[in-house]
């Protein structure tokens, strides 16, 4: 059992994955099984606590959950029906055994394990150390264990002690607790930051995100903002921070996919298995959304008609991999419905006062949901009055459920932390929202929107041809092994595609790896240029925009000239091209808006292979987190 140190001074922002669990099977068992399925969230340290034999025994260590497991093998802890569990992913304080969950109360009977800041926790610190609490840590979470011992001496009830607690904490936070004195009991509270029930027979679960319990069962209920709940083997209620009964404002779900969905599937990474899904989850993200007349039937985008005929501008929000799906939706609005879009990091945004009204409409795409700096986006937006649409992946997260209208892309679970079919989804889904803002505003008649709909509905073949020739992309990924500095080029919306193969190789990798739009090479970038250093280019469609296409190959002769070694994606038959590509790779030919679905790809395969080939850990990369839900 240890508690959390850490140097004082140094404030310590968890993000991290949360389970709680109470039930008839082996707490811990199932509190572990959890944890690994939320890794993605943090891999920095890991803890778990177990009511057993009417007290409580924890356990907590640095690093990846192995570590913690293999503690385990070595002193196991009782074992119990009632058990809590963290993986956590730090931002300050160091990833150490002392900082890791659960943290504990000083006679070890409350042990407490977050997700988020807790802002006011310096204060609540000095006003518990003059009452006589001897603190272990200076984390804020070790707090909320104080305090609860506190208010639960006096009430004896852990639900209505983390009502109270929670009335005095201020920043986002998610907490979930056990107290040794009611055994049978795992209390979770929510602000902000995500967390669902999974409601079982005969057992209930807590977690940040439904991967963790879905082989035990597929019913959820999605917590609101300032809820607590108290979960037995037979009963889940929740109330508001204020003790409010919250049953009508509860959002029960039945989750549409299942535990194979979260596994591997055969493959060594879910990176290379989320990669090959990708045919599959354009197709799904498409479905049901082109009628037989070739129109969009968007349903799901509740914002009336009337109001986006009215929308002058449209802004997109979003990070990371998120983000250049945004950057390229941005042509394609524009393009096919006249409005000015613009496309900014969500974490730039609202602290550059942005010109927002009713006619604005702010679209916020988060595979996650719960990116805090896109989250924030999305509230100063709707604060703004602008009517904010998401395009997220998952069901149920806070940014669909803050959005006036969400538009889900149908990807399924996507696990490692590196970004591949949620991005090309996500594209697929931008698109979509383009060619029917087209369509409501009259400004992309439905023969025209029929043609790129059916161009659409092509590309997931598309895709898979693309899958099906990438072995010569790996090869020379593994030639490339000992390079320092890979750059890319790109224009129009090749220039994101850039930028994402760019990101791909950073996040993977762990190169030097910068994209560039290649007209801008001559204005700086050029310099970098040395004998052998591989650029990636990605090359328009010589049909319809040919003058893009002349740019870029002279491009290419630029670069080739001062001794770079030329990666090219061309299309399929792009014999222009081939006397000045090093390594040629061909994509199917597709509409020039439609091609960034395609030439991602073979920068995802590159990237992939490239860290295996240096020795990375593929699916979880360092000091990354799949979802950041702090800002
Ligand atoms: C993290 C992930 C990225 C992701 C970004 C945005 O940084 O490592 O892969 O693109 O968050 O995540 P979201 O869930 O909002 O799409």
């Amino acid at each position: 059992m240890t508690h959390g140190r850490r140097p004082p001074g140094r404030t310590l922002h968890p993000m991290c994955g949360i389970v709680g669990y109470v039930g008839g099977q082996s707490a811990l068992d199932v509190v572990l099984a959890g944890l690994r399925r939320l890794e993605y969230r943090g891999y920095d340290s890991a803890g778990v606590a177990v009511l057993a034999d009417g007290g409580l025994a924890a356990a907590k260590k640095a690093g990846k959950l192995a570590n913690l497991e293999k503690e385990l093998a070595g002193r196991p802890l009782p074992s119990g029906a009632t058990g809590i569990g963290h993986t956590r992913w730090a931002t300050h304080g160091g990833p150490t055994d002392a900082n890791a969950h659960p943290h504990l109360d000083n006679p070890g009977r409350v042990a407490v394990v977050h997700n988020g800041i807790i802002e006011n926790f310096a204060a609540l610190r000095a006003e518990l150390a003059e009452r006589g609490h001897a603190l272990e840590s200076e984390t804020d979470t070790e707090v909320v264990a104080h305090l609860l011992s506190e208010v639960f001496s006096s009430c004896g009830d852990l639900a209505e002690s983390m009502r109270q607690v929670c009335r005095r904490l201020e920043g986002a936070f998610t907490l979930v607790a056990v107290h040794a004195d009611e055994p049978d009991v795992v209390v979770g509270a929510r602000r902000n930051s995500p967390l669902v029930v999974g409601v079982g027979d005969g057992e209930n679960f807590l977690a940040s995100d439904v991967a963790a319990f879905i082989a035990h069962t597929r019913e959820a209920i999605e917590l609101g903002q300032d809820q607590v709940v108290e979960l037995r083997r037979d009963r889940v209620t929740v109330t508001g921070f204020d003790g409010t009964p919250a049953d009508d404002a509860v959002r029960a779900y039945h989750v549409d996919w299942d535990a194979s969905a979260a596994e591997k599937g055969g493959y060594d990474y879910f990176m290379l298995k989320e990669i090959a899904e990708q045919p599959r989850a354009v197709a799904d993200t498409l479905l049901g959304r082109i009628d037989a007349a070739g129109s969009l039937t968007l349903d799901e985008v509740r914002i009336p008609a009337s109001v986006l005929r009215e929308v002058d501008k449209v802004v997109i929000v979003a990070c990371g991999t998120a983000y250049h799906a945004g950057m390229i939706a941005k042509y394609a609005i524009e393009h096919w419905t006249r409005i000015p879009c613009e496309t900014e990091l969500a974490s730039e945004f609202r602290y550059r006062d942005p010109i927002l009204d009713q006619r604005t409409l702010v679209i916020a795409i988060s595979q996650s949901g719960e990116t805090m700096d896109t989250l924030m986006a999305l509230r100063h937006a709707r604060e703004q009055g602008a009517n904010v649409l998401a395009i997220c992946n998952t069901n149920g997260s806070t940014i669909p459920r803050e959005s006036d209208a969400v538009l889900y892309t149908h990807a399924g679970p996507e696990v490692a932390v590196a970004s591949t079919k949620a991005f090309l989804t996500q594209l697929v889904a931008c698109y979509l929202v383009a060619l029917y803002l087209g369509q409501v505003r009259g400004t992309k008649w439905g023969d025209e929107v029929g043609s790129v709909v059916r161009e659409l509905s092509e590309i997931a073949g598309e895709v898979e041809e693309v899958l099906e020739t990438m072995e010569p992309v790996r090869e020379l990924a593994r030639s490339l092994a000992d390079k320092n500095t890979v750059l890319f080029l790109g224009r129009h919306v090749g220039y994101p595609v850039a930028l994402e193969g760019a990101l791909k190789l950073k996040e993977l990798a762990y190169m030097h790896a910068e994209g560039f739009a290649a007209g801008e090479l001559k204005h700086g970038p050029i310099a970098l240029i040395e004998d052998d250093l591989p650029v990636v280019v990605v090359v328009p469609s010589p049909r319809g925009r040919s003058v893009l296409h002349d740019k870029i190959v002279s491009n290419i002769q630029e670069i080739r000239a001062r001794g770079a070694r030329t990666i090219v994606i061309a299309e399929r038959g792009d014999e222009a091209v081939r006397p000045y590509a090093d390594h040629l790779i061909e994509v199917p030919p597709t509409p020039v808006l439609l091609q960034p679905l395609v030439a991602t790809v073979p920068l995802q395969v590159f990237a992939c292979e490239l860290a295996t080939a240096r020795g990375n850990e593929v699916d979880q990369p360092r000091n990354l987190a799949k979802s950041v839900t702090v800002e």
